[in-house]
């Protein structure tokens, strides 16, 4: 049989590349798509004999494009990871129109982007896998992401309105919701902020994004097909839901 193939967007660093390496593991067929770092890509080519496409999400054309691409290059998308994330950081009476506007098209309507040209094939083949990153901030807020966590709680909206629509068609739709992990967005966070952020976990460090890439591994398997619309939370204890 043909391995199945999986498209991880902001595949090619921080918890993204985590994933694209465990379902390359798995025996998947992965196309990691990335929007601007080349020599990311280029490693990542590399190292994980993987496709590295460019795509932004938060441009409809190019998520149309790109998934064409990858269907003529490797076959029908089995697995959907919703992966590409950004945060701009303010409170809201300082933030700026930027800041809310690039944080919502990217991690939010990036989700819509990618999903609508792939949700029809999955229906007609009857099988599909989508899963979604969503973040503890999106479930519990946090100071100064009122954007990134308006993003996120939609993620899990959008999550379980989809498993609904698609549970009779073989697709499983599932957020999988991090707390703070050691990537280079968690790293961005101000030195004195993150060290009283660390001391509210209690496993009593960030977590490790192959810790991630293990629980979407887990829901993207053909054998686990039961669980739909959930948001499997992964944040040390810090949050619990
Ligand atoms: N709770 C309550 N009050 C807070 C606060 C908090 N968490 N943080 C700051 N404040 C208060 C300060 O004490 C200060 O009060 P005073 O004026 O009375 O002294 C006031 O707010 C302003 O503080 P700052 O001058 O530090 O505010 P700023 O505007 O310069 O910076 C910020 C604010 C940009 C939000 C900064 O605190 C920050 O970067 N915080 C980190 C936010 C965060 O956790 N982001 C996560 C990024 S990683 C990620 O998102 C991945 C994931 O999914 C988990």
């Amino acid at each position: 049989m043909m391995s199945k193939v999986a498209v991880v967007t902001g595949g090619t660093r921080g918890i993204g590349h985590a994933v694209s390496a465990k379902l390359k593991a798995d025996g998947f067929r992965v196309a990691a798509l990335y929007v601007g770092n080349d020599e990311a890509a280029r490693q990542c080519r590399e190292e994980l004999e993987i496709l590295a496409l460019k795509c932004d999400v938060a441009e409809s054309l190019d998520c149309r494009n790109v998934i064409r691409e990858v269907e003529s290059l490797l076959g029908p998308i089995d697995v959907l990871v919703n992966n590409a994330g950004i945060t701009h950081d303010a409170a809201l009476h300082k933030m700026d129109d930027n800041a809310w506007d690039q944080v919502i098209r990217v991690d939010l309507n990036g989700l819509y982007n990618m999903t609508r040209p792939v949700i029809g094939g999955m229906r007609d083949r009857g099988y599909g896998r989508i899963i979604n990153i969503a973040s503890i901030n999106g479930q519990k807020g946090q100071f100064g992401q009122t954007n990134y966590a308006a993003a996120k709680a939609g993620v899990i909206g959008f999550t379980k309105a989809l498993a609904l629509e698609t549970a009779r068609k073989g697709v499983t739709v599932n957020a999988v919701s991090p707390g703070y992990v050691d990537t280079e967005m968690v790293a961005h966070v101000p030195a004195d902020v993150l060290e009283q952020i660390k001391a509210q976990i209690p496993v009593g460090r960030l977590g490790r994004a192959e810790e991630i890439a293990r629980c979407v591994a887990f829901l993207a398997s053909e054998e686990q097909g039961f669980i739909t619309g959930s948001t499997l939370t992964v944040n040390g204890g810090q949050y619990l839901v």
